[in-house]
């Protein structure tokens, strides 16, 4: 792929996400004005579908870093890992991360008042996946100019660091153990 390739798509996805996020807030604010009183399930929905788009991104990119690191640097094969992997980062886990974190830190406000044992262990989790977010972030930048130096099985234990994080995450969440 060009250069010029490079930044037109780059361009369009920043677009599609602009897109994506503005269409979310006028529906949030639809909802939230029609019917404030059953706001907090619908806010509670929007968290998990997020959630969910957050988690299949961070689920699987490390195993795209994982197949990344067994192409030969220069192949037909990287390049289309480098393009797979800036998409799936740029148009899915970036704005989902955003999302669930609007929204969960708004549920914990309203439902909770930041109160709890298990919502703080929840937010201390959720920390560790965004800095996990953060470094997944990195690789992809480091690929993308072919100086990964890590090995496949550094990602293979990477990918299931989101994996053992998620588990924690959702009990807390749905037991609230204490
Ligand atoms: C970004 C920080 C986050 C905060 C502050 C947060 C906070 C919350 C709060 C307060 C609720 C409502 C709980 C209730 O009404 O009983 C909730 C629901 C939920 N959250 Fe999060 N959350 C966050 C991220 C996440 C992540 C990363 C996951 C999964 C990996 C997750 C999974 C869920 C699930 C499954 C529910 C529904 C639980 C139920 O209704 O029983 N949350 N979240």
């Amino acid at each position: 792929m060009t250069e010029t390739q490079n930044t037109n798509s780059t361009g369009q996805a920043m677009m599609r996400m602009t897109i994506g996020i503005v269409v979310l807030a006028v529906l949030t604010a639809v909802l939230y004005f029609a019917a404030p009183d059953s706001f907090y399930p619908w806010a509670k929905a929007i968290h998990i579908l997020a959630v969910i788009s957050w988690m299949a991104g961070m689920l699987y990119l490390p195993r795209l870093l994982v197949y990344h690191t067994d192409a030969e640097k220069g192949s037909v094969q990287s390049e289309t890992f480098k393009v797979m992997e800036r998409r799936l980062l740029r148009g899915i886990i970036n704005p989902a991360m955003i999302v669930t974190w609007v929204f969960g830190l708004w549920l914990a406000w309203k439902g909770f008042g930041f109160q709890g044992g298990w919502l703080h262990a929840k937010i201390g989790a959720v920390l560790l996946l965004s800095a996990m977010h953060g470094y997944l972030a990195g690789a992809v930048r480091k690929f993308a100019e072919d100086r990964n130096e890590k090995s496949a099985k550094h990602w293979r234990i990477v990918n299931e660091i989101p994996t053992l994080l998620m588990i924690a995450i959702v009990i807390l969440v749905v037991v609230k153990p204490f």
